[in-house]
């Protein structure tokens, strides 16, 4: 399959408490890469094997959360094509302009029925991954600090109305349904899990009365081995697990989920499947959902479903 329109997720910006422990967290406890400051007082970060400027900013706050999630689409045409068709569709847009996060181009942004903000950008600066683009070597030194994950994979966000929002990334921005959860009385979804590339899942929702709310973001390890790993250091760093080491029924991810210092969820993960864009829908009834959430355990979590930030 040809990778055209929305490419992947590109960069999300969350809140924390407090900047220095956010930034010891994200940059000594997770492993991530500090690439920049700016004037507003954002911290950026990616990952080691990311090769655009940054994938996660962070911000200080009064209340954790998330401010905005992106997506990087192909090119320029592409963004206005996109554009074009959200507000087509019947949805609100605005251009923030090129410059306003740090090393990236001009973005789209807009509001979901969720009560998320949504963005779209096609430039952001190349800064590579540290190896060399001629006979590089697999790994560097930025790869052993920390957890360290390869990527800034999906997430998982919590609002209302999500029947609303799939119909607007399965109609006007390319995505396809990979999985879902139905409703107890099976009429709807609950939790639905969506791809615009050939990865289980690049975002996920879940209906919930509060909108705008952050389940997890989600980072990408390479190995099975890498996600106890990455284990051992929450523990030593004593940082807070709320589910795993464990498989998921729904993706088939490998996973740990923990807090933040200031209570946003992240996730360390690898595994799940491939699915192409032909993929037929696989359904979850409510009543499986705790083996879909912990598939050794079959159990379902309180503070997975409800703790959100
Ligand atoms: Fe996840």
């Amino acid at each position: 399959m040809a990778l055209v329109g929305v490419m992947r997720p590109g960069h999300a910006q969350i809140r924390v408490l407090d900047l220095e422990e956010g930034i010891h967290f994200y940059r000594d406890v997770l492993g991530l890469v500090e690439t920049g400051r700016d004037t507003q007082g954002r911290v950026y970060f990616k990952c080691w094997d990311e090769r655009d400027h940054n994938s996660l900013i962070i911000r200080q706050a009064d209340r954790a959360g998330i401010d905005f999630f992106a997506f990087k689409v192909l090119d320029k045409a592409t963004l206005d094509k996109l554009d074009a068709d959200l507000r087509a569709y019947g949805l609100k847009t605005e251009r923030i302009p090129a410059g306003d996060l740090l090393e990236t181009g001009e973005r789209v942004r807009f509001e979901i029925p969720s009560g998320h903000l949504i963005e779209l950008y096609a430039d952001k600066t190349c800064v590579g991954n540290g190896l060399d683009m001629v006979n590089p070597r697999p790994w560097n030194a930025n790869s052993e600090r920390g957890i360290a994950p390869i990527r800034f994979d999906h997430g998982l966000l919590y609002g209302p109305n999500i029947a609303a929002v799939q119909k607007i990334f399965t109609e006007v921005l390319g995505f396809f349904l990979v999985e879902r959860v139905l409703t107890p009385d099976g009429k709807g979804n609950v939790a639905i899990w969506l791809s615009c590339s050939h990865k289980v899942h690049d975002i996920a929702f879940v209906e919930h009365a509060e909108p705008g709310k952050l389940h997890h973001c989600s980072f990408l390890l390479e190995s099975w081995e890498e996600v106890l790993r990455a284990g051992d250091i929450m523990s030593m760093n004593k940082v807070p697990i709320d589910i795993g080491p464990t498989r998921h029924g729904i993706t088939r991810g490998c996973t740990i989920y923990a807090w933040d210092p200031s209570g946003n969820r992240f996730e360390t993960y690898m595994g799940g499947y491939q699915p192409y864009p032909d993929y037929q829908t696989l359904t979850w009834t409510f009543d499986e959902l705790g083996p879909g959430l912990d598939y050794p355990q079959r159990k379902l979590h309180e503070t997975f479903l409800t703790v959100v930030s």
